[in-house]
């Protein structure tokens, strides 16, 4: 009986017709062989570090080893080993061989090395016992963020930091920061006290809650946590609309606003607005050392008109021959790409941007999905593009049919959406193979009108950043919505450890959805945006 068994086994592998079983890891990789065998736990889990470049990322293993129970050191005769691969290609790509007697990563630079790491600490996390096998891997974009709004509602270095621990988990690299609306300016700038002091009191839901901000060396300390975890910090400043919190702590710059959207510009007939602008970006590049700076660039039509008859906008129209207001946002906007540029960083901003025929240097953020055409416009003339359209990529839309707390417009965001962004937009769309080239990656925003508490930060978040990891990661081809499903089990269980306040989709009871803030003050996001 076993010898006919064994032999239907071995005729069905032949043909093809027996899936393995996935690895529990999230994002997929790209090339997996199983062998037979399990590594040998006697070998220990010292840790040797064959080329100094790779120390960081040993440091990092050992330490996660460590806290998952594992005897484990740096040693030059450790059987975990990092090692210098110059063959491969992909600066995020690895390679892991785990046999009976060594586990060895190879990587030709320290982001390949960690992420090799993460998929052995998946595998420490998820297995019982180490299975035998050799995974090449490597990302399909190389832009794949999150965004988090602080500024609507402020969550604190401890939220922060266990956020970007978990994208760094899940292989994600950009953490995109929302430091300034409306509601709150939640960054110190030394020149500029009162933005923080004055600008930081308030939030979405309460226009008196208690002043919140970071300070300049909380922001240093976060940043050095995500280089730790190679994951960019790009910071948002938000102009020249969504002042508002800015305005009220130096109105010598406001360019007012209109209707519910008061004093929400910055005022781009002063000369002053662009020095204390410039001023603040300087303390800005000097805290973020990564490439970009984004300045927003989004919706300034909703205080766009209070120029119309602005002495200082009035003035400033004269001067330069201009005949509407929308070209006195392109001088704006053109005057502070140069300053961003004599900072030595890239501009990224909203699509918006499109419209004022930005320098070509400048990065697009594409988040209008109702406007497709931004995104093709965006690819066709060449502009570096990172695809995060509301629908299925913006957080703050409810996840499931029985949400109430959150967007839905004509629909809304489920996990399975998130997961299978982007190949069928890119059909509907008519986003062309060149046109992709220009992709430089995808993104999930949260914007925090609605979660004020880290249980609907978290509520909201989870498990569509999963989603999100592996369609950033993943080429189409190893895709697969039932494989990943059955992954988040492995999720659930560590965000279960870590007490993370996750939306379980299979047994929504798991985490009843959390109450919405009490909305103190109507705006126009809390009263036509979303279900009350
Ligand atoms: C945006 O959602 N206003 C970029």
């Amino acid at each position: 009986m076993n010898r006919i068994i064994t032999a239907l086994v071995a005729i069905i592998t032949a043909l093809g017709l027996y899936a393995a079983k996935p690895l529990p890891i999230i994002p997929y990789p790209q090339s997996v062989e199983t062998v037979k065998g399990h590594y040998n736990a006697k070998n220990g889990f010292d840790i040797q570090v064959t080329d100094p470049v790779f120390e960081g990322e040993g440091e990092f293993l050992r330490d996660k080893l460590v806290a998952a129970g594992k005897k484990s050191a740096l040693k030059p005769d450790g059987h975990i080993v990092l090692q210098l691969d110059s063959s491969v290609e992909s600066p995020e790509g690895y390679t892991l061989s785990i046999t009976k007697d060594a586990v060895v990563i190879g990587a030709s630079d320290p982001a390949g090395a960690f992420y090799g790491v993460q998929t052995l600490l998946q595998l420490v996390d998820n297995s019982k016992n180490l299975p035998c096998v050799r995974i090449a891997d490597s990302p399909r974009y190389a832009w794949r963020g999150f965004m988090r709004d602080d500024a609507r509602h402020f969550t604190g270095v401890e939220s922060v930091k266990q956020f970007i621990d978990l994208m760094a988990y899940y292989k994600l690299n950009r953490f995109h920061w929302h430091l300034t609306d409306g509601q709150g300016w939640r960054i110190e700038i030394k020149k500029y006290p009162r933005l923080a002091t004055v600008g930081g009191v308030g939030s979405h839901s309460d226009p008196d809650s208690p002043c919140a901000y970071y300070t300049q060396d909380e922001i240093r300390d976060i940043v050095d946590y995500a280089s730790r975890r190679h994951v960019m910090i790009i910071p948002e400043i938000d102009m020249p609309g969504h002042a508002t919190a800015a305005n009220r702590a130096y109105p010598e710059y406001n360019g007012g606003g209109e209707g519910i959207f008061p004093d929400f510009t910055f005022n781009p007939g002063k000369e002053e607005t662009y020095t204390y602008l410039s001023d603040i970006l300087g303390e800005v590049a000097q805290l973020f050392p990564g490439p970009f700076i984004h300045i927003g660039g989004d919706e300034v039509a909703y205080g766009i008109n209070a120029w119309k008859v602005d002495p200082h906008v009035k003035a400033l129209m004269e001067r330069e021959g201009f005949d509407n207001v929308k070209q006195c946002e392109r001088y704006f906007m053109n005057r502070m790409i140069a300053e961003v540029a004599h900072l030595g960083k890239t501009l990224i901003g909203w699509d918006e941007l499109l419209d004022l025929d930005v320098d070509k240097s400048t990065n697009i953020m594409w988040w209008r999905h109702d406007k497709p055409e931004y995104l093709t416009r965006s690819l066709g003339a060449g502009y570096t593009t990172v695809m995060c359209p509301r629908k299925p990529l913006y957080f703050d839309f409810v996840q499931h049919d029985s949400h109430t707390v959150g967007r839905i417009w004509d629909g809304f965001c489920p996990l399975e959406d998130v997961y299978a962004f982007p190949d069928p937009w890119f059909e509907s769309i008519g986003v062309t193979p060149e046109m992709q080239k220009h992709i430089s990656g995808m993104q999930a925003n949260a914007w925090s009108e609605l979660m004020h508490n880290s249980d609907r930060v978290e509520f909201m978040t989870w498990p569509r950043l999963c989603a999100l990891a592996e369609s950033g990661w993943t080429q189409l081809p190893n895709k697969d919505y039932k494989s990943f499903e059955a992954r988040l089990d492995d999720a659930y269980r560590l965000f279960d450890k870590l007490g993370i306040y996750y939306f379980d989709h299979r047994n929504p009871g798991h985490h009843p959805e959390p109450a919405g803030p009490e909305i103190k003050k109507k705006t126009r996001d809390s009263e036509t945006d979303y279900r009350d």
